[in-house]
């Protein structure tokens, strides 16, 4: 059936008013994407959205299966919307995301949350109409997780910001890292044509936005599944003609495929941020070939100081994994000798989570719980002191930072961002937000330097 017909049909359900949605997603910049997309599709049907679930007359939980906490995270989240189920039995529950492409999650939700009305895939997001439309008609239980690869582009967002956009480029992963469900639960690599990402970039940047972020799991290999496609450097370097005021982000970047045409690109292209994401999971040769990376931490290296010789200032930042099965000590103090060499301005770190139905949850894991805590501590606080290190390259300088918030623990304080992703707070109020402005760095801390608006 024709979507229009059925977004027809859902407003002529909806007599009584407009109807309030509420949705949540969790995970990933890719999946937050797709909540603005589900918003879309919702903002078409008739529904305008709340913060509040308890207002809610639709709840889509937008899921996350990385690791076993977000998985918990959600059934607990689910579990407690049976009373808000009870108290408004025509209270529509979604659920969608990556939870939704493993078999063993749907049949769990299918046995023990009856609450859950629909389940919709990661590339179904095209059937809201319809599966909504189902359970308007009182429908018990519905499904989607078909596989279809022409979402992408028909789907108008409501996004979460003014003057910072997600645009993916790509959809999918084909490296299967051997601890990462994402390959199983997102399929393989899909490019979107980039005349559609380019056409997109400069309608928001015509619309006013000041931050685009490209994403997709290795924007690295974009392009190589479209005929007469595009490279990502080529990509970045058409972006970065458009005209106006605005920074390009992307991530992230498979180190594998981290290329010296990519890093001369984004040197030379003014537009595009002089920061990476290059995710190194270990700093020991033995993980990542247990890990399936398919690069060495020597070659990781060359990269490195390939970029430092010719921009000190550039920022890195990383993904470090703590205590994959078997992670012995020695391979252990390689991760922390490696971000001492590194000297990354952030890190974002993670206790491995076993993932069922990938090759590492089959090894059996000797390495207990305690000792896996104590080394996240550790490299935590190794971290700390080289973030605090590092910010202080900035004291003294200018800095040009796009404004995204005021500040949560200081009144009459604003935060941002720099080219670089570090983040800035100093004094000034709410109406700079979404621009950008200059500051001179005054102080820096281990999460952020402080300065004054010039
Ligand atoms: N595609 C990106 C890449 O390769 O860098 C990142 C994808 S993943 C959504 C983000 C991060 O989650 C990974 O870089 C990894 O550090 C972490 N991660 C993935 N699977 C994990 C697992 N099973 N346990 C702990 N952390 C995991
Ligand atoms: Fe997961 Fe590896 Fe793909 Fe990143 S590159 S999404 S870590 S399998
Ligand atoms: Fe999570 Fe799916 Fe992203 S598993 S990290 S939401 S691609």
């Amino acid at each position: 059936m024709e979507k229009s017909v059925v977004i027809n049909d859902i407003r002529n359900v909806l007599v009584d008013g407009i109807r309030l949605a509420y949705v949540r997603s969790f995970g990933c910049q890719l999946n937050v994407s797709d909540g603005e997309k589900i918003k879309g599709l919702l903002k078409k049907a008739g529904y305008d959205f709340t913060e509040d679930e308890h207002q809610a007359d639709i709840i889509i939980l937008n899921t996350c299966a990385v690791r076993e906490s977000a998985e918990d995270r959600v059934f607990g989240i689910i579990g407690s919307m049976k009373k808000l189920k009870e108290e408004k039995p025509s209270l529509i529950i979604g659920l969608a995301g990556c939870m939704t492409a493993q078999e063993h999650i749907r049949e769990k939700i299918k046995k023990s949350y009856p609450q859950v009305d629909f389940v919709m895939g990661t590339s179904a997001i095209n059937s809201l109409p319809e599966l909504l439309l189902d359970c308007l008609r009182g429908k018990k239980f519905s499904a989607d997780t078909g596989e279809y690869d022409d979402f992408s582009e028909q789907v108008e967002q409501v996004r979460e910001s003014t003057f910072k956009a997600s645009v993916p480029i790509m959809f999918g992963c084909n490296n299967f890292c051997t601890y990462c469900i994402v390959p199983y639960v997102r399929g393989r690599e899909r490019s979107r044509r980039p005349e559609d990402i380019i056409n997109e970039v400069h309608q928001l940047v015509e619309d006013g936005y000041k931050e685009i972020m490209l994403l997709g799991q290795n924007v690295n290999s974009y392009g190589n599944d479209l005929e007469n496609g595009m490279s990502f450097p080529e990509l970045l370097r058409e972006l970065n003609k458009l005209d106006g005021d605005f920074i390009i982000r992307f991530m992230s970047s498979h180190p594998k495929d981290a290329s010296r045409e990519l890093i001369d690109t984004i040197l030379g292209c003014e537009k595009v941020a002089k920061h990476l994401h290059l995710p190194v999971q270990s700093g020991s040769n033995t993980v990542l070939d247990r890990m399936n990376r398919r690069y060495t931490i020597e070659k990781y290296l060359e990269t490195v100081d390939y970029i430092r010789r010719n921009n000190p200032d550039f920022s890195l930042t990383t993904d470090l994994i703590v205590g994959f099965p078997n992670e012995t000590d020695e391979e252990f103090q390689a991760t922390l000798e490696l971000i001492k060499r590194v000297k990354y301005d952030n890190i974002y770190s993670f206790i491995y989570s076993r993932r069922t139905g990938t090759k590492a949850a089959e090894i059996i894991d000797t390495v207990p719980e305690d000792v896996k805590s104590r080394r996240m501590r550790e490299l935590l606080e190794v971290q700390r002191e080289i973030s605090t290190e590092n910010y202080k390259r900035f004291v003294g300088r200018k800095m040009r930072v796009l404004v995204d918030g005021v500040s949560k623990k200081r009144d009459g304080y604003v935060t941002g961002k720099s080219n670089e992703f570090i983040i800035a707070e100093f004094e000034g109020d709410r109406s700079l937000v979404g621009n950008f402005v200059e500051i001179e760095v005054t102080d820096a801390m281990n999460w952020a330097v402080t300065g004054k608006m010039l």
